[in-house]
């Protein structure tokens, strides 16, 4: 299957808007020609932009499967509980909403549900690595409810389950939030769901990152444990940018307005046909051997950073996820010091290899934060994750020439493509 959906259609944008086309062509290859690190990011298949690229973009369904505010939508209708039907299944869920138009907006939509503005959170504070929407100022959360941080220990770098209970008993929050955009090990969800029932909390599982893990059974499911359960289907899950929530039977009715008509419009039928294909490529058992290899691939990352004088944060991973402080690695510039996040993420880049920076357990400096998603889509192994170690080492160091390095970054990007035959 061609990549960017049928090629008669790309010629119709090249001969209608060849500046734009250039744009699409232009970043196609960007992704192709470097290691792409970033680890809320992966390549979709074929099928999934089929589906994003179809006509279903042109229908309005405001309402749900049965119930629409608009005619005609008795085909997208069968999508839409395709796509509930399959998320149920993959996560054992008794209810899944696949509207939410993003992770943010299915946060947005769990809090609507079960808080009102004013009321106390508990969640990772964003220093130790909560998203923006776990009470960031700059948010809507941070906003209209009372934030309690919880943080990491900044020696081990794991949460703190003693601070978590003692935080939740002082400050008895309405809810607790568990998730995080950079923590790389599993989250015990029991013990959450315990503190919270302690003091009366509602539970909220922000399983953005590890849910693609979930689906392949190489990480724990909260499911059982949360009262909500907020994801992106992006990142591992390979589906395409979006968000669902699940939950009991006992909040589906009230998720369900949460997200329409508290939160949103008109639902996207065209993304919840693509979280269909997406779901049901993650039900396979190639499936589950690809999440499996994403976790062995990072915790190889893991190991060949640390004997490369990274300071790899928790001693490893569990998950996709591997953090890393390079200061160890010396050649901060003129004055001796150690080498920030900052400026190896922009050295990096220079190299081709794309990540993100992210905090440090101990709060100083910026680390870095890779990801072992996509290039695992591409069909690299353990011996691609203990070379781009080395090659990580060298640029970050400032010690390989740039330019060789680049092209054999290129060389190892264009022995896996994303899109084979694309
Ligand atoms: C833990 C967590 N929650 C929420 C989000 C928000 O997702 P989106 O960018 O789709 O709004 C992310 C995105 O990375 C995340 O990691």
């Amino acid at each position: 299957m061609p990549v960017i959906t049928e090629p008669s259609a790309l010629d119709a944008l090249r001969r209608q808007d060849p500046e734009l086309a250039e744009v699409i062509l232009g970043e196609t290859a960007r992704q192709a020609d470097g290691l792409q690190l970033i680890a809320a990011e992966n390549f979709t298949s074929p099928a999934v932009l089929a589906a994003l690229g179809s006509p279903l973009a042109n229908k309005y369904a405001e309402g749900y499967p049965g119930a629409r505010h608009h005619g005609g939508c008795e085909i997208v209708d069968v999508a839409e509980r395709m796509a509930v039907e399959r998320a149920k299944a993959l996560f054992g869920a008794a209810h899944a909403n696949v509207q939410a138009h993003s992770g943010s907006s299915a946060v947005l939509a769990a809090y609507a549900v079960l808080l009102r503005p004013g009321d106390t959170v508990l969640a990772m504070g964003l220093p130790s690595g909560g998203h923006l929407t776990h009470g960031s100022p700059a948010n809507f959360s941070g906003r209209w409810f009372d934030f309690v941080p919880y943080g990491v220990d900044p020696e081990s770098g794991l949460i703190d389950l003693d601070e978590v209970r003692a935080l939740a008993r002082a400050h008895r929050p309405k809810a607790i939030v568990c998730g995080s955009i950079s923590y790389p090990r599993h989250i015990d969800y029991a013990a959450f769901r315990e503190i919270a029932d302690d003091v009366g909390a509602h539970l909220i599982a922000d399983a953005a990152h590890p849910i693609g893990l979930v689906a392949g059974g190489a990480a724990p499911n909260p499911v059982p444990y949360a009262d909500i359960v907020c994801a992106t289907t992006h990142k591992v899950l390979r589906g395409p940018r979006g968000g669902m929530l699940l939950c009991g039977a006992e909040l589906a009715d009230r998720v369900d307005r949460a997200v329409f008509p508290f939160t949103q419009g008109g639902a996207q039928m065209h993304t919840i046909a693509a979280k269909a294909v997406a779901f049901g490529e993650a039900s396979t058992p190639a499936f589950t051997g690809y999440a499996h290899q994403v976790v062995a691939n990072a915790r190889v990352l893991a190991a060949a950073l640390e004997a490369e004088g990274f300071a790899v944060t928790t001693g490893g991973t569990d998950t996709h996820l591997v953090t890393v402080d390079p200061a160890p690695l010396g050649d901060g510039g003129s004055d001796g010091g150690g080498v920030d996040g900052r400026t190896a993420r922009g050295r990096l880049a220079s190299a081709g290899i794309v990540l993100d920076t992210c905090a440090l357990p101990y709060g100083e400096g910026r680390g870095l934060r890779l990801g072992t998603a996509a290039v695992t889509t591409q069909g690299m192994g353990e011996t691609e994750m203990a070379r781009i170690a080395v090659l990580l080492s060298g640029v970050v160091r400032d010690a390989f020439d740039g330019r060789a390095v680049r092209e054999e970054v290129r060389d190892l990007a264009g022995r896996f493509p994303p899109y084979p035959g694309g």
